[in-house]
């Protein structure tokens, strides 16, 4: 497998290392930003998108999630899973001053079946003894504590506080200590995108589905999709679980099959059948699951979802079957964002911009969604001259859906990877435009556009007449028929039109650089406004976990608190 270093990643990680040991090395911590291993985590492997999805799922089958009393429990934890096989990696998160959890991954998945088997379940009334990989360590018995005696491995926690979500002040104090527009849109990548620890929080939350499954559905796959896989993921962002009841489609293999299962027959109307499904699952979620809270059917939505929270993960979560393109929307975000490396930061800072002037909002409504701006970024991006990125008719596909399976190969290397991997960054590169001078032209670019006449189509260079009068027409590219921003109404374009003009206007005005005056706000902090949306992300950070519990966390606890 060959894999190829991001070169400018590689920049961007030293260039927060040496911010976090100046200006606000707590924070750099708190979001586990100043261990060399986090620093080499910026430096991402490129991987294709199902090898990154097995690997995440293949994680995610080996660990299990142990809550804690603090993270000072690592090494007694480590001692007592070691037992049952080698441990791979351990990481600290915490989603409340009171609630510990450490990620506990094994080297085989024997090794954790093993540990599974060797569960119990508390001596209460009221528990339903189902067997998922969350755990609580409880204190020791008198019995175990006099068999062991020294306790001298030492685990190393490869994140703490792994899931920490940089608050808006946070975020203000890195932008401030940074020198440029490009910098700073850099910074803001590196120290808000979705972390080691949150993809793997993503994938368990997800096999957790999978395992209450696959009793009647062995073959079943909760798999991921959107933000949480698709590279454009911000910390804390809610995860989208396609389930994909029987993925064994091999027909051939069946045609010698004389042994066929007997089965249930479902609804023809394959609606029906679908809303009943997740009325089911949504139940099933709700009853037996230990975390999941807040369980919610919609079930008339054009894909029937159900949501809920995990509170063990601290995830918002949208489960939904019948979601054809789901995952290879995903895949197709996520080879577009590997195609050059501005690609991702510049889409996260449209996005944190359009959040500062308010024009997304976390409730849903008539205002323009995240993948909705990543879509206009990418469009943005193709209409490059030279175009950064190509227009997808370029890469001859079969309608409706784009046929990906030309496009599994690795993501394409761009002229700036290649660059930067031999030493010269994008910046010094004066032929390339860095990712301040696009997020500049993204402004200009939509300021100027004919929103009223025009789609936007990332499905063909040429111009694009709106088929239909929604005040803002986004053409799915999976599903051409369908319009992404069908939701968005007209005092919202226009409200992003104004944005954009101004917005414009403002850096244009104000200083691209940093100035000596830490009081006049420059480049991306031109945007900041007070008393702007909290953000989904910073909601729904943390639930009162212990609130909802019936078991007495403390008791189990008590041991050691003494
Ligand atoms: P979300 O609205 O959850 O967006 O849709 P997101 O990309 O995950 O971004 P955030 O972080 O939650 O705000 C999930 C995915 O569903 C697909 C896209 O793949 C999207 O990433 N989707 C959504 C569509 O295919 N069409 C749509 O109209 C909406
Ligand atoms: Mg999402």
């Amino acid at each position: 497998m060959t894999l190829i270093r991001m070169g400018s990643s590689i920049k961007i990680g030293k260039t927060l290392r040496n911010f976090c040991t100046t200006s606000s090395s707590s924070f750099a911590r708190k979001i586990g930003l100043d261990t060399p291993d986090d620093i080499t985590a910026g430096q991402q492997m490129i991987m294709t998108f199902r090898e990154r999805v097995e690997n995440r799922r293949n994680e995610a089958k080996r660990s299990v999630i142990v809550q804690v009393q603090s993270e000072k429990s690592a090494a007694d934890l480590y001692n007592y899973c070691s037992e049952y096989g080698t441990i791979e990696s351990m990481h600290h998160y915490c989603l409340n001053e009171q609630s510990h959890f450490i990620l506990v991954e094994f080297k085989a998945v024997s090794a954790m079946e093993i540990l599974l088997n060797q569960c119990c379940h508390l001596n209460e009334s009221h528990i339903i003894p189902t067997r998922t990989p969350f755990l609580w360590f409880r204190s020791k018995s008198p019995r175990r504590k006099q068999a062991r005696t020294g306790e001298s491995d030492v685990p190393i926690l490869k994140h703490q506080y792994g899931t920490a979500i940089p608050t808006d002040k946070d975020i203000k104090n890195l932008l401030q200590g940074a020198k440029s527009l490009s910098e700073q849109i850099n910074v803001l990548y590196s120290a808000t995108h979705l972390n080691d620890v949150g993809e793997r929080l993503r994938f368990l939350t997800a096999r957790q589905i999978e395992i209450a499954l696959c009793g009647p559905f062995p073959n079943v796959k909760a798999l991921p999709f959107g933000s949480s896989v698709n590279g454009f993921g911000r910390m804390g962002c809610d995860l989208d679980i396609v389930l994909q009841l029987d993925t064994d489609d091999s027909h051939e293999k069946w045609e010698d099959c004389r042994l066929v299962f007997q089965a249930k027959t479902s609804s023809p109307n394959g609606r029906a059948s679908s809303q009943r499904l997740m009325e089911t699952v949504g139940d099933m979620c709700q009853l037996f699951l230990p975390g999941v809270t807040g369980v919610k059917r919609i079930l008339q939505a054009r894909v029937p979802i159900v949501k809920f929270q995990q509170d063990l993960t601290g995830i918002e979560c949208d489960l939904s079957a019948s979601n054809a393109f789901a995952v290879q929307m995903s895949e197709l975000l996520y080879i577009l964002g590997s195609h050059d490396v501005r690609v991702r930061p510049l889409v996260f800072a449209i996005r944190a911009w359009a959040r500062y002037v308010g024009l997304t909002n976390p409730v849903p409504g008539r205002w323009i969604t995240n993948f909705s701006l990543v879509l206009m970024v990418l469009y943005f991006l193709q209409q490059r001259s030279p175009p950064i990125l190509p227009a997808l008719d370029k890469l001859s596909m079969s309608s409706p859906a784009l046929n990906l399976n030309h496009l599994d190969a690795r993501p394409a290397r761009s002229p700036i990877v290649g660059s930067a991997h031999e030493g010269i960054s994008a910046e010094q590169d004066n032929r390339v435009e860095t990712v301040g001078i696009l997020f500049t032209e993204f402004l200009a670019f939509y300021s100027s556009f004919d929103f009223n006449n025009l789609a936007i189509n990332l499905l063909t260079s040429a111009n694009t007449i709106k088929p239909e009068h929604s005040p803002l027409y986004i053409v799915n590219p999976l599903e051409p028929n369908l319009n992404v921003s069908k939701n968005v109404g007209s005092e919202e374009v226009a409200k992003l039109r104004i944005e954009l003009r101004n917005s414009a206007w403002l850096l244009e005005s104000a200083d691209v650089t940093s100035t000596s005056d830490k009081s006049v706000p420059w480049g991306l902090l031109t945007f900041f406004r007070e008393n702007h949306h909290i953000s989904k992300e910073q909601k729904s950070f943390a639930p009162p976990v212990s609130k909802r519990r019936r078991v007495s966390i403390n008791k189990l606890f008590l041991e050691e608190t003494r």
